[in-house]
């Protein structure tokens, strides 16, 4: 049976919406794009394939009360998401100079919460390549998706999304 692909991604309007879109390019129409506002568990569910886009706006925007970025607002949701039969990948967008202690650490803690509840990830990536110090999105010393850096490291973007999409085709 054909497996389904859905890219979920937020925030809408900026870096992250660009490369969820570069994403689905390279499936060549046979992946779904969603933004994650206005998505319910549901819909997620449908896929077989689940692909989680973030940006990373500080640790103030995942764990204080007042932020009201479209992940957090999902944020709750997520454990209505069925994880059985799934496989999940996920990118990040950040700035690995500026923030490079804190680099794409959001979509180090979606992931966590998502293998919290059993969900099984494809899509990990090495390192080499990034300059950055530290970041949440580090598990057993590879990035657990792909960081793209659109603030510094734009020129890198394509064949970093390339290079991704080709190993996830592989996973799947
Ligand atoms: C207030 C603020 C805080 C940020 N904090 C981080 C951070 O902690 N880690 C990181 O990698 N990038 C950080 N960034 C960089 C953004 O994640 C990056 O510019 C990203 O491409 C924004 O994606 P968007 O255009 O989809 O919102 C921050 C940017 C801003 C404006």
């Amino acid at each position: 049976m054909k497996k389904r692909i859905g890219i979920f991604y937020g925030p809408t309007g900026g870096s992250t919406e660009k490369v969820a879109m570069l994403i689905a390019d390279e499936f060549d129409g046979k992946a779904d794009l969603f933004p994650i506002k206005g998505v319910n568990p549901a819909m997620i569910n449908n896929y077989d394939i689940v692909i989680f886009g973030c940006s990373t706006l500080g640790s103030e925007t995942w764990n204080g009360e007042v932020s009201q970025s479209d992940w957090d607002t999902f944020r709750p949701e997520l454990s209505n998401i069925n994880v059985q039969g799934k496989l999940f990948a996920f990118f990040g967008t950040g700035d690995s100079i500026t923030y490079a202690r804190n680099f794409v650490d959001a979509m180090g803690i979606l992931a966590k919460d998502l293998i919290a509840q059993g969900a099984k990830v494809v899509g990990q990536w090495p390192t080499e390549g990034y300059s950055f110090t530290d970041s949440e999105a580090l598990i057993d010393g590879k990035f657990i998706g792909l960081p793209i850096d659109e603030d510094y490291e734009t020129h890198k973007t394509s064949a970093r999304v390339k290079g991704w999409v080709e190993l996830l085709k592989k996973s799947i």
